[in-house]
């Protein structure tokens, strides 16, 4: 074989290569690091191009689709011939800004596959593709030519064939702002789903497809297609064409891995590896906590968002706030409604926000100033009823502002069908009005918390600053949800599929189940489980979303002032999505381990073997359970407060209640 295609002689090893006649391979495979996972690239000159991957030798996805349908141009999907490839190989570990890990270990093999058409215009296109142990990803180049220079997509071809229709779990598109509960399937009956999607395979095995670095591209979705496959289906702009892009340039990353168990599928670190390391230099102003806000009692109309007799952001209620705070290990303060523009109908008159002005019993300076002498950041709240022109005009002067402050947190909004009244929230517009809005932050030093997103691709790594997201069926529909609040599978399943997104700003924490406003509506947990979702559900931001007045002298509030938001390591105990699941992690700041076990509907007994704790320590747990009379339906806020000394090895039985939870501290105490 002549060396034209740039295979060093290690990755040979990982490589296969089949040649058709003129000389070009026909195919070429990558092997993960340790061989398991073979990715196949298929291009013989004539027919569709495709790829295929086997997992221990077995097919796990047949052959799939590669390629685009362009608009006014042939399909560049076919007669294309492998004219090069690149192999590299990379093992490296990183330490993380803030995350569910401070170290990651990217080891893969990649390769860059050169491919051009046979005739025609001879367009050319790359693929390159990664593959680790424990899953693999994928991404489209199209490199600077003259054959193909601005273009539009008018349709990805990009199939997922699995070796059976296998049971998935998924999230309908029909639902906006990915606020939708997870649902179980076939695959072959999907509608539209958004991605991560989780496969629970018949093969035994665990698959979760989502992207990564999704970047000035139009977000994935999947629909049914074939026997037991799925297609990419991008979010379209209004006219109806899926990406506008001008060479060179690339797709975000399409991702898949593959775990015998659901740990495995939680703990793979693909997207994030995908993803670029960060752009900002220095990181010290980016710092993970908790926030408490003045917002649940916005929720459940208590108060008002705009001002009035009901006004909820008052100069004084939001400094009994900052107290509340600065007494209780919560590093932050969330102040919803300070600013004008809420009366009427806001999302119509989106442009009447300001996002520098307050309402008169909101003294800005004040509570600013406030907040600065007692170590509180505001998390400071703008809604832009997703008007970005209308934000991105104003941004520089409201972002300046709070950074003389030296407040480094905001919070944005986006509500509205349309962003700019036009386009999808997840579409290349969208995609690339959200990252404007990043950089701009990084620019001033503010860390974001976005609410109707685009869902969160990894892009953390690159702007750790954009730290958190809702993108999430949250606890907002425990407040006024017509089917009365979130049904108790929905935490269970979370962590499994929206969560691998990334950050998840759920905001758990209630303690006051009363809901006069909405008397059908509340919390469907124990008050147990609340805090439990603290270490299930990961967000380096998390809100403990009662009022102060609800935490007072309450000892269940104790794991909240002390349970942390950034994390040494992470691992999951044991869990079936939609059941129940059960989580450890270990604070990055101390030698404590905290574990959060959550069920569903039905109350359960779990046993959890203390094998994670660090040998030769002995530890104090402080175990935060179910009461024994605690129920979803007639006792949520019944628990138990015990502590038992224990060290590694220990196994402990944990009682669960319907809807119920066990939070434990493991209080290092040598
Ligand atoms: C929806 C957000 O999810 C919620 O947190 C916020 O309070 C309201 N929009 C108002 O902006
Ligand atoms: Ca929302």
């Amino acid at each position: 074989m002549k060396n034209i295609f740039n295979l060093p002689l290690s990755t040979l090893l990982v490589t296969a290569c089949v040649l058709c006649a003129c000389g070009h391979p026909t195919e070429v495979s990558v092997l993960s690091p340790d061989h398991s996972l073979a990715f196949t690239v298929h291009a013989d000159g004539n027919g569709a191009l495709s790829y295929q991957v086997t997992k221990d030798k077995e097919p796990v996805i047949d052959a799939s689709r590669l390629g685009f349908v362009l608009k006014d141009q042939d399909t560049l999907a076919s007669h294309l011939e492998i004219i090069g490839t690149r192999s590299y190989s990379k093992d490296e570990t990183w330490e993380t800004v803030w995350g569910e890990e401070k170290f990651i270990r990217d080891h893969h093999n990649g390769m860059v596959i050169s491919l051009q058409e046979k005739g025609g215009s001879r367009r050319k296109m790359d693929l390159e593709v990664r593959v680790f142990d424990d899953g693999f990803g994928f991404r489209y180049c199209f490199p600077e030519q003259p054959a193909l220079e601005k273009f539009a997509v008018a349709d990805e071809l990009t199939e997922f064939n699995f070796s059976g229709d296998h049971d998935i779990w998924w999230m309908s598109r029909s639902t906006p702002y990915y606020e939708a509960y997870g649902q179980k399937t076939k695959m072959s009956q999907l509608d539209t789903a958004y991605t991560p999607v989780t496969l629970e395979g018949q093969d035994g095995r665990f698959y979760s497809i989502h992207e990564a670095a999704l970047t000035n591209w139009a977000k994935m979705n999947l629909v049914p297609s074939g026997e037991h496959g799925m297609k990419a289906e991008l979010t379209p702009w209004s006219d109806g064409m899926k990406v506008y892009a001008e060479a060179p340039c690339s797709s975000s990353w399409r991702t898949v891995t593959v775990s015998p168990d659901l740990a495995g599928i939680a703990a793979s670190r693909i997207m994030l590896n995908l993803n670029e390391p960060s752009k900002i230099k220095n990181t010290s102003w980016i710092k993970p906590g908790k926030y408490i806000g003045i917002w649940w009692i916005l929720h459940k109309f208590q108060y008002t968002w705009h001002d009035g007799p009901r006004h909820g952001a008052t100069t004084k209620r939001t400094k009994e706030y900052i107290d509340f705070a600065a007494a209780n290990n919560i590093q932050a303060v969330l102040v919803e409604g300070w600013n004008k523009g809420w009366a009427g109908d806001w999302m119509r008159n989106s442009e009447g926000f300001s996002f520098t002005e307050a309402y008169p019993d909101y003294d800005f300076d004040e509570v600013m100033k406030y907040a600065q002498s007692k170590g509180v950041q505001m998390i400071i709240h703008n809604e832009t009823g997703a008007n970005t022109n209308h934000y991105l005009k104003h941004i520089d002067e409201a972002y300046g502002l709070y950074q003389k402050y030296g407040m480094h947190y905001v919070k944005t909004g986006n509500v509205n069908m349309l962003m700019d009244g036009k386009e999808e929230h997840d579409g290349q517009y969208a995609v690339n009005r959200f990252r404007e809005i990043v950089e701009k932050a990084a620019h001033y030093q503010i860390c974001l918390d976005e609410h109707e997103p685009v869902i969160p691709t990894g892009v953390n790594r690159t702007w750790p600053n954009l730290m958190t997201h809702e993108a999430i069926r949250g606890q907002e529909h425990d407040a006024w949800e017509t089917d009365g609040g979130n049904k108790p599978e929905h935490q269970t399943v979370v962590p499994f599929l929206r969560g691998l997104a990334g950050p998840t700003d759920y905001t758990f924490g209630t303690f006051d189940y009363s809901n006069p406003a909405n008397p059908q509506c509340r919390v469907r947990t124990t008050l147990a489980k609340q805090l439990a979702q603290y270490v299930v559900i990961y967000s380096p931001l998390q809100m403990a979303s009662d009022d102060p007045s609800a935490y007072r002298n309450v000892k269940a509030f104790d794991f909240i002032r002390d349970v942390p938001t950034d994390w040494y390591c992470t691992k999951v105990l044991d869990a079936v999505i939609g059941d129940y699941v059960m989580t450890v992690r270990k604070d990055r700041n101390s030698e404590d381990w905290y574990l959060g076990a959550i069920t569903d509907e039905n109350k359960r007994t779990l046993n959890a073997s203390l094998d994670f704790l660090d040998a030769g320590k002995t530890y104090l747990a402080q175990i935060y359970a179910d009461g024994p009379v605690a129920s979803n339906e007639s006792n949520p806020t019944s628990y138990s407060y015990s502590e038992l000394k224990v060290s590694k090895g220990a196994r402990l039985q944990l009682k669960l209640a319907t809807s119920g939870g066990c939070a434990i501290r493991f209080k290092c105490l040598e």
